[in-house]
């Protein structure tokens, strides 16, 4: 259909999120970050979820505008059902199951986690869709996990997190180094200029696809702690080399589960997506690993690597295609599974 168009809105966190999608490509692609949950350190879901009741109006408003439609142009609604907050979620579910009944359209509930790892098949200039069976590898401030992927909705978790995300690992870091949230970006830009080898952090020890973060940032803060005693400019004085090293330990850790899912599986096409793609060290090991061992790597244009509403449209528009629609009363589920 030429003029199939679908509007996906993503609202499972602290980004409240609005595109337009025409036959895989991106017409319009909206967020709004919130940017009160700054001063706390971390996302407050009860501030998350009245932000989303503010901005979900004038981001649809936006995306829609952007991409020069009218929403009685509309074919489905498709909306992230979960994983995520509880209230944040149900804020988007709640327009979007309104906005298809008020325009006599279907309705698609979307897995955010299905759609950071579909995100890899809009159509844009840069990224190149992967190939079935593929790994996903899908690290944000939310998730962390190896996905096998064998079809658009065949996938199997085969690693994740037993505790925090790789997201949190580099902002409780940042946190402890005294730098503002969310501190990932930040580490990133101080890695560049500090030696990765100055000092050494442990690589946490479980199943040969898990991953375990809790004990790094423990590390890092006693580690900080006896170095300033002894110093107490020590983490000024020394922040691109703790960066460095800090970046180097977690991205040589994702570098070592990728290859035992490699090893496991025997997929060798790998797609990276979540907001800590953005990494450049973990950018630039994987693309590193093309020529070392021979893998083909995907990594997605940035605006579809964090969360987004792009990636739900994508999902809206495959799963249109099969008619894979929801009922009016679905509900939003926050700890929803593959
Ligand atoms: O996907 P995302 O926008 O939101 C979710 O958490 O779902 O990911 C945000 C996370 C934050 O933890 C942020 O610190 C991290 O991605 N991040 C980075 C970089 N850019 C974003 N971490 C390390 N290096 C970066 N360049
Ligand atoms: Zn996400």
């Amino acid at each position: 259909q030429k003029n199939c168009y679908i509007l996906g809105i993503e609202s499972s966190c602290d980004d409240t999120a609005a595109a337009v999608i025409n036959n895989g490509k991106i017409l319009s692609n909206v967020v709004a970050t919130q940017h009160i949950h700054e001063e706390y350190g971390g996302v407050v879901p009860e501030l998350a979820s009245r932000a989303h009741q503010q901005n979900i109006v004038p981001v649809v408003h936006q995306a829609l505008r952007k991409a020069n439609i009218d929403k009685n142009q509309l074919q489905a609604i498709a909306f992230t059902r979960g994983p995520g907050l509880m209230g944040s979620l149900l804020v988007g579910t709640s327009f979007s199951k309104s906005l298809a009944l008020g325009l006599g359209i279907p309705l698609i509930d979307v897995n955010h986690m299905q759609a950071h790892i579909l995100a890899h098949f809009i159509e844009a200039e840069g990224q190149t869709a992967p190939n079935f069976p593929f790994l996903a590898l899908t690290i944000s401030g939310g998730h962390t996990q190896i996905v096998k992927v064998t079809d658009y909705f065949e996938m199997e978790v085969i690693g994740q997190t037993i505790d925090d995300a790789v997201g949190e690992a580099f902002d409780k870091s940042a946190k402890i180094l005294g730098l503002p949230y969310p501190g990932g970006p930040l580490i990133d830009k101080y890695a560049k200029e500090g030696n990765p080898k100055r000092f050494k952090f442990p690589k946490p020890k479980v199943g040969p696809l898990d991953f375990s973060f809790s004990g790094l940032k423990t590390s890092v803060l006693y580690f900080v702690e006896k170095e300033v005693d002894q110093n107490p400019d020590f983490i000024e004085e020394n922040m691109a080399d703790i960066c460095a090293s800090l970046q180097f330990t977690i991205v040589d850790y994702l570098m070592d589960k990728l290859k035992n899912a490699v090893k496991k599986t025997g997929i060798k096409e790998i797609a990276m997506g979540g907001g800590v793609s953005a990494n450049s060290g973990i950018r630039t090991a994987l693309k590193d690993a093309e020529k070392k061992y021979g893998w083909k790597t995907h990594i997605p244009k940035f605006e579809f690597c964090t969360d987004n509403a792009a990636m739900i449209a994508i999902v809206g528009e495959l799963k249109y295609k099969n008619q894979m629609f929801a009922e009016q009363n679905v509900a939003a589920n926050a700890r929803m599974k593959f």
